[in-house]
């Protein structure tokens, strides 16, 4: 039987950089287009059935990119998130954020905890934008705040299950990903939801980011839906 739309999908939206560069632009012109690519996606992708969305925006290592390439992504992202907070005042998007928002500017601090506030009651997608975010990061500090309430006496040694890890992480009460997406070829997970995707399905298309579309997004689904997921068991009719 064919696998259900995934309520919950993870997208590395790589190749912005190429993009710009085979069109002989400044890289981050290829930020801005993929922002404007998951803002169509966002709104195309509506009805489909899938209810969460997270996409890899900044991650811990992108700081070591040239000072005005990590200024153009920031400004980006500023931009749509009081886009975000004006355009969609009454649209339905919910939108989040996962990842250590104390390195960014308190202005963008600002702007992202006001958007969470006016957006958290909403039901339409669920938008959470990983900034400042590697699944490291977010695992070291959950087994911070893990030890710190063990330290206090709120838990002891023996609480801490799976379930008791995923609440604490950055991502909690978001179920974790059926499928991530990573555009432009490139086989690695980059520390993205490396614990939430243990059972992820994952689809790679060459495409680069900002030529990414709903049709892709469709194909990405529709070849989950026909992949046979075992979660470390076996699918066979037992005799
Ligand atoms: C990877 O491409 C992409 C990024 C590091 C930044 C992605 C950010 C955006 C699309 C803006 C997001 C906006 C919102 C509102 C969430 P790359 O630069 O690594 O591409 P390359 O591998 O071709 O160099």
């Amino acid at each position: 039987m064919a696998n259900a739309v995934p309520k919950h999908i993870g997208i590395i939206m790589d190749g912005n950089g190429r993009w710009a560069q085979k069109k002989h632009l400044p890289r981050v012109m290829g930020h801005r287009q993929g922002a404007r690519t998951l803002d169509k996606l966002l709104n195309d992708a509506k009805g489909l059935g899938v209810e969460h969305i997270t996409v890899y925006a900044f991650s811990t290592e992108n700081w070591k990119r040239a000072e005005e390439e990590v200024s153009g992504i920031m400004g980006i992202l500023r931009e749509y998130i009081n886009k975000y907070f004006r355009e969609y005042a009454n649209s339905d998007f919910r939108v989040d954020s996962v990842g250590d928002l104390s390195a960014l500017s308190e202005d963008l601090q600002a702007d992202i905890a006001r958007l969470k506030d006016v957006s958290k009651d909403r039901t339409g997608i669920h938008l959470t934008i990983a900034m400042n975010y590697g699944s490291r990061d977010e695992i070291k500090r959950a087994v911070q705040k893990i030890a710190c309430e063990v330290k206090e006496g709120k838990l002891d040694i023996p609480d801490i299950t799976e379930e008791l890890i995923s609440e604490h992480l950055d991502s909690a009460g978001t179920p974790d990903p059926e499928l991530i997406i990573r555009t432009s070829g490139e086989l690695r997970t980059s520390n993205f939801l490396l614990w939430q995707s243990a059972y992820s399905e994952y689809y790679i298309t060459d495409k680069l980011w900002p030529d990414f579309t709903i049709e892709d997004l469709k194909d990405a689904i529709s070849v989950y839906q026909s992949r046979d997921r075992r979660f470390g068991g076996r699918n066979e009719v037992v005799k």
